[in-house]
């Protein structure tokens, strides 16, 4: 069981209460100048990764008490009991072991007292081998053509976590192998993906934790249809869909065989699942090899943060403060952005990750929370968000944290345009940190020949306060090594605010409520009939629905 402990009630927060009245003054240009060993004293490196959290305001002793309040929130303590598999999803009575999924140290790993590394190894090997298969082209459709084209169809977890991967990844694919994911119920999604496709070569990949989500269902039966409407024979359906489950009846009902399934555990959270079976398109996509190197990755960050003391843990401190920004400046979203091309999917994943896992207003002892949890998580990749909303984070009334990530070295080395992006990465930290004072503001007006009335009249919007904090994730190169350390790093940042903010951050019961209104809705607009079971509202809508369709 994990502790229930309020956090707010804790000794580290009271002090941080009071310490915030007097460094929430500070600038950040201050702490600077006060501190030359700044950077050295607040950033932490890992191999290919290097993490600055310097441009926050804080010092020392905000982080001593930060580190307090992880201590006397038993961060710890919960850490042990995730990696120990105890069943820390209490909602759903179940263990919370992705890390096993990775554990290529293949130590073993205990859940209800019998090891699962030989379940994981086994269900590793499988993919192992039909990866290469449909690589090397050994895999042939039903008229002995070999695969150019895998869809994956899933959502949530079952999409967001292999189509951010393979994208992040794609300078490793394989240029004869095109990866395809379809996750929306709008008929549009799998309609505009089939109608580029050729059924003798196309693979699907039915990606769904329980094998129930609705839209996964009606995707995977239009493709059935699409497919056997050339394929003609249902005996042709196993050369071309694989399924990706914990639930074998439901895959079987689907028609798809049994061999062609690959399994997992409901240990295993949807958004945490790529590292899983789910992982099957990025494997296909990647190469095995690099899979293996992506789940060393998160290995590694699993071993630095299962053993590294707080306060040099990145996932720690990034929680921390995350939890410094929510919770005593009142900041309510956090961007994430990075600057690669190639990651443009990184924020709406942990989009997923975040939101779904720290959206909760309920504490561990069922009570309400008396304060705020989970941030509103975005973001795009730089440099495309600076000439979007970049303008608010700069001048804007809000306090926006940002994570701001970048690669040293390029996929794409092409003349100098990564030294511009990286130019820009540096520049904007710097930016937000620095600002801009009236007198420089005024001064650059001045030297541009304006007259005194136009300087006065513009300088005051010329003015960037500048004290916006920010963290850098600077990496060598986005390998698969590294954005296995780089997704764990997240994945593990949220568990530690979850504990900290004594929520449960494995269920996602606020999904619900919506699924089960739209499964009750659905068959009433099976006919033409006016409806007026709902508020009027509802009712209007759907009755100006069904006179317009
Ligand atoms: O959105 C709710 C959710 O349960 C996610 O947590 C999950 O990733 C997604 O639906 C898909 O579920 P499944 O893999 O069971 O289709």
């Amino acid at each position: 069981m994990l502790p229930a402990i309020p956090f707010d009630q804790t000794a580290a927060f009271k002090k941080l209460k009071t310490h915030h009245k007097s460094i929430s003054k500070k600038h950040l240009s201050e702490l600077f100048a006060e501190d030359p060993n700044r950077f050295k004293k607040f950033s932490i490196r890992l191999g290919d990764i290097l993490l600055d959290y310097s441009k926050n305001r804080i010092n020392g002793r905000t982080r001593a008490y930060l580190v307090q309040l992880a201590e006397e929130c038993k961060v710890e303590e919960a850490i042990e009991q995730m990696f120990a598999g105890q069943k820390i999803n209490a909602t759903e009575n179940r263990a919370v072991l992705h890390t096993a999924l990775r554990n290529r140290s293949n130590s073993p790993v205990l859940f209800d007292g019998k090891d699962v590394m030989p379940e994981v190894n086994a269900v590793l090997e499988k993919m192992k081998v039909f990866s290469t298969q449909v690589r090397s082209g050994s895999w042939k459709g039903y008229t002995g053509k070999s695969i150019s084209d895998i869809v994956n169809i899933g959502i949530g977890g079952s999409d967001l976590g292999p189509l951010m991967v393979s994208e992040a990844l794609k300078a490793y694919g394989k240029k004869d192998l095109n990866l395809h994911f379809v996750s929306n119920v709008d008929g549009t999604h799998i309609a505009e993906t089939l109608s580029r496709l050729n059924p003798e070569t196309t693979l699907f990949m039915v990606a769904s934790k329980t094998f129930t989500t609705q839209e996964t269902m009606a995707n995977a039966h239009s493709a059935r249809h699409w497919f056997l409407e050339q394929a003609q024979d249902p005996a042709f359906v196993k050369k071309h869909f694989v399924a990706i489950s914990t639930n074998q009846k439901e895959v079987e009902k689907f028609g798809i065989d049994p061999a062609n399934m690959f399994g997992f555990w409901d240990w295993v959270g949807g958004r945490y699942s790529l590292w899983s079976a789910i992982g099957l398109s990025i494997a296909c996509g990647i190469g095995f090899p690099n899979f293996e190197q992506l789940l060393a990755g998160a290995h590694d960050m699993d071993n630095h943060f299962r053993t590294t003391k707080l306060e040099r843990n990145m996932p720690v401190m990034l929680a921390l403060l995350g939890v410094w920004y929510t919770n005593f400046f009142g900041s309510q979203s956090h961007a994430i952005l990075p600057y690669d091309q190639y990651m443009h999917r990184f924020a709406a994943y942990f989009q997923q990750g975040d939101m779904e896992s720290n959206g909760k207003c309920v504490d561990r002892t069922g009570k309400a929370v008396t304060y705020q949890t989970g941030p509103i998580i975005w973001g795009e990749p730089g440099t495309n968000g600076q000439h979007a909303f970049y303008q608010l984070i700069h001048q804007g009334t809000k306090l926006i944290p940002c994570d701001f990530i970048a690669p040293a070295v390029s996929h794409n080395p092409l003349g100098d345009h990564h030294k511009m992006l990286l130019s820009n990465f540096f520049a904007q930290t710097e930016a937000l940190m620095n600002g801009k004072s009236e007198a420089e503001a005024r001064a650059e007006l001045e030297a541009a020949g304006n007259k005194k009335e136009v300087t006065d009249f513009l300088a005051p919007f010329k003015v960037f306060e500048g004290n916006r904090p920010t963290n850098s994730i600077l990496v060598k190169k986005v390998t698969p090594r590294v954005l296995g350390s780089l997704i764990a790093m997240y994945e593990h940042k949220i568990f530690v605010k979850g504990i900290i903010w004594n929520i449960f951050s494995f269920d996602q019961w606020g999904v619900e409520l919506g699924k089960q209104l739209a499964g009750k809705i659905y068959p009433e607009l099976q006919n033409d009939w006016p409806i007026q079971e709902h508020d009027s509202s509802t009712n209007g809508l759907i009755n100006q629905y069904k006179r317009w369709r």
